[in-house]
């Protein structure tokens, strides 16, 4: 990706990276973009490296704009490796004495990441930075999502770098949200989903503080995905309506099957909750991905797990899917939990743990069917259907 000037002054010197098909267990079905951003000034800026296996590109990106090595400063907004593992390379071709601004957590965590004796400069919240005719103002962002991330806001050009914040895995040919339009809400609400859902008590806080501080908004850049310019509130509305969690008549109902067992039984649930106007919709977990699965969970209001028993435990997928959104805290749901087995049928005992321990409300002590539902056996399906919906708003 060539450099874009997003302002005056202002550049896009990020990278592109179209194969990514897996970010740390999150399918990322359409590549992603590590964002990097170049402020021409009195004090020449770069905000963000990229993965290291893309600096090369980032350092020839800088280099259609300037010499690298005019750059008199680096920001680390945050300190994950798709965006600090340029670093070392970075700085090594800058100038390893050059400074390096991060939160306090950010000097603690790149020392913990890298060896190298950077010049740090650890900035407070509100702290403020002249670069010449511009003033940065550095946000702290502590838990979004990591202890060392922060924001950096540029005071005249009202633009908010906003690292993960606000981000989207998107490569595509668009760079900005009135290129795209809609059609990059679904990535947005995934990401939000599998990367900040569990820390949404603390993004309703954090939009309470920008709001509170009226902090005029012409763009907001993310370190992945698109660039927030024609409406920054849009994508703001909608991380607050996210965080809430509001519950909506829908329910999702997760499943894996052996011998298409618990995969009736999950048809016979789904139809009957679609017939209370419930929008259900079957998931089966080795046709959708755990992380697909978590966007529709925000607000979904009713998480049904079917799994098999298998060798007195769980089937593995569903162990793995319960795991994974048990990190990340999803609220006010309802649950219940249904599968098939053949002679212990442990399973839906040990669903209803796991979701019990997520504080779902279990309306129901759930259904287990031996070996192959029969006709009472889909009339309990059926039952665990009506109890669901009748607990749904409407
Ligand atoms: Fe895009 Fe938390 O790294």
């Amino acid at each position: 990706m060539n450099p874009v000037e997003i302002a005056e002054g202002i550049y896009s010197v990020g990278v592109v990276d179209w194969n990514i098909r897996d970010f740390h267990g999150y399918s990322t079905n359409k590549g992603s973009t590590y964002n990097s951003y170049l402020i021409i000034d009195e004090k020449i800026t770069l905000i963000d490296a990229v993965k290291k296996e893309f600096v090369d590109e980032l350092l020839e990106n800088i280099s259609k704009i300037i010499d690298p090595v005019k750059i008199d400063l680096v920001i680390s907004n945050h300190t994950e490796m798709d965006h600090s593992g340029g670093l070392p390379r970075v700085m090594h071709k800058i100038g390893e004495d050059k400074p390096l601004y991060c939160s306090k957590m950010g000097e603690k965590n790149l020392s913990l990441h890298f060896p190298q004796k950077w010049n740090y400069h650890p900035v407070k919240n509100g702290e403020e930075l002249k670069l010449g005719k511009r003033t940065l103002t550095f946000l702290e962002t502590r838990m979004l999502h990591w202890p060392d991330s922060m924001f950096t806001y540029v005071n005249e050009d009202k633009i908010l770098f906003s690292s993960d914040g606000f981000g989207q895995h998107y490569a595509g040919p668009e760079m900005f949200d009135d290129q795209i339009g809609d059609a990059i809400m679904p990535h947005a609400k995934k990401y939000f989903a599998n990367i900040l859902l569990l820390y949404s008590p603390l993004i309703l806080k954090l939009v309470e503080k920008i709001t509170e501080m009226k902090l005029p908004l012409d763009m907001i850049c993310p370190d992945h995905g698109i660039i927030w310019r024609k409406d920054p509130g849009k994508i703001i509305n909608a991380y607050v309506e996210w965080s809430r969690q509001e519950p909506k008549r829908k329910a999702l109902v997760v499943y894996d099957t052996m011998w298409h067992s618990t995969e009736t039984m999950a048809k016979a649930i789904v139809d009957a909750l679609c017939q209370k106007g419930v929008h259900a919709k079957p998931m089966h977990l080795r046709s959708c991905h755990r992380s697909d699965i978590m966007a529709e969970v925000i607000d979904a209001g009713a998480i049904i797990v079917g799994s098999p028993t298998l060798n007195n435990g769980l089937f593995p997928s569903i162990s793995d899917f319960l795991t994974y959104m048990k990190g990340l805290k999803p609220k006010n749901k309802i649950g219940a939990a249904f599968g098939s087995y053949g002679w212990s049928g442990e399973s839906v005992k040990l669903i209803n743990k796991e979701l019990e321990d997520m504080k779902f409300d279990l309306i129901d002590p759930g259904v287990k069917i031996q070996y192959v539902p029969d006709e009472k056996g889909l009339e309990a399906c059926h039952e665990l259907a009506e109890k669901i919906a009748k607990a749904l708003p409407v």
